[in-house]
């Protein structure tokens, strides 16, 4: 593919697991030169380090959110790496276990981990804006919440008989394997509980561009947003 441009400002890509957003959210951002943040990846290796002090979803509110907050998460902001630091160790393959997602759901809904989570979010944006100028954010709420002022706001969606398949996919390559009805009850269980917590619930802003990506492959995804980026101005 020809090199676009270079991408200014940031593209706010939310939506639920299992939509292709980390492959075409990575892709863009290397496609334009820019940085790439992985908000989940985030959620996931506060949520590890919580596992890791012993506590689980029984455990005192109070307790998880001491924890979770005070997690030493350093996220890469290269798309081409999907590497990521608790501590200081690379947890990128660990934060994809089952231990994880069971609990990430849970450890995301407190307000307070999520305060903390998206302080932090917002310095990374901008830092690199101040440095390689463009960042692609993705997530749940990075269009709502965490860069409400985003050059461009993207939902992407597909059915959860898609996503589940995807995810059964993505989850091999990490080399875990699921049974695909226990990943289908999966994406249905987060779903619920992402789309139902009382702080930044999982749903499209109201600016947001809606994307539905169940007969779209990923090429295809990935030139609708590049032309979506032109269309707006925000290469140069
Ligand atoms: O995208 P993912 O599956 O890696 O995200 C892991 C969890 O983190 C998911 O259950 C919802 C939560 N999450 C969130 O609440 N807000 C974000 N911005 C990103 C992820």
């Amino acid at each position: 593919m020809a090199v676009p441009g270079k991408l200014r400002g940031v593209v706010a890509m939310d939506g639920p697991s299992g939509t292709g957003k980390s492959t075409v959210s990575r892709r863009l951002a290397a496609a334009c030169g820019a940085a790439y943040l992985d908000t989940g990846a985030m959620y996931r290796a506060a949520t590890l380090a919580v596992l890791r002090a012993g506590l689980d979803e029984q455990s005192p509110a109070a307790d998880i959110v001491a924890v979770a907050t005070a997690a030493d998460v350093e996220p890469t902001t290269d798309p081409e790496t999907s590497r990521i630091r608790l501590a200081g160790e690379d947890v990128a393959a660990e934060i994809r276990g089952v231990a994880v997602t069971q609990l990430v759901s849970a450890v995301s809904a407190l307000p307070a981990v999520r305060a903390a989570l998206v302080r932090r979010q917002r310095a990374i944006i901008a830092e690199e804006l101040g440095g390689i100028g463009g960042i692609v954010v993705e997530g749940r709420d990075i269009g709502g919440v965490v860069t409400p002022d985003a050059a461009l706001k993207v939902y992407l969606t597909a059915s959860e008989e898609i996503r589940a398949a995807r995810r059964g996919r993505q989850d091999a390559k990490a080399g875990w394997t699921a049974d695909p009805a226990v990943t289908l009850a999966d994406v249905r269980r987060r779903d619920r509980l992402d789309s139902t917590r009382a702080t930044s619930p999982l749903h499209a802003a109201a600016d947001a561009l809606i994307l539905d990506t169940d007969d779209l492959s990923v090429d295809a995804v990935l030139a609708e947003l590049l032309r979506l980026v032109a269309e707006r101005g925000l290469l140069t």
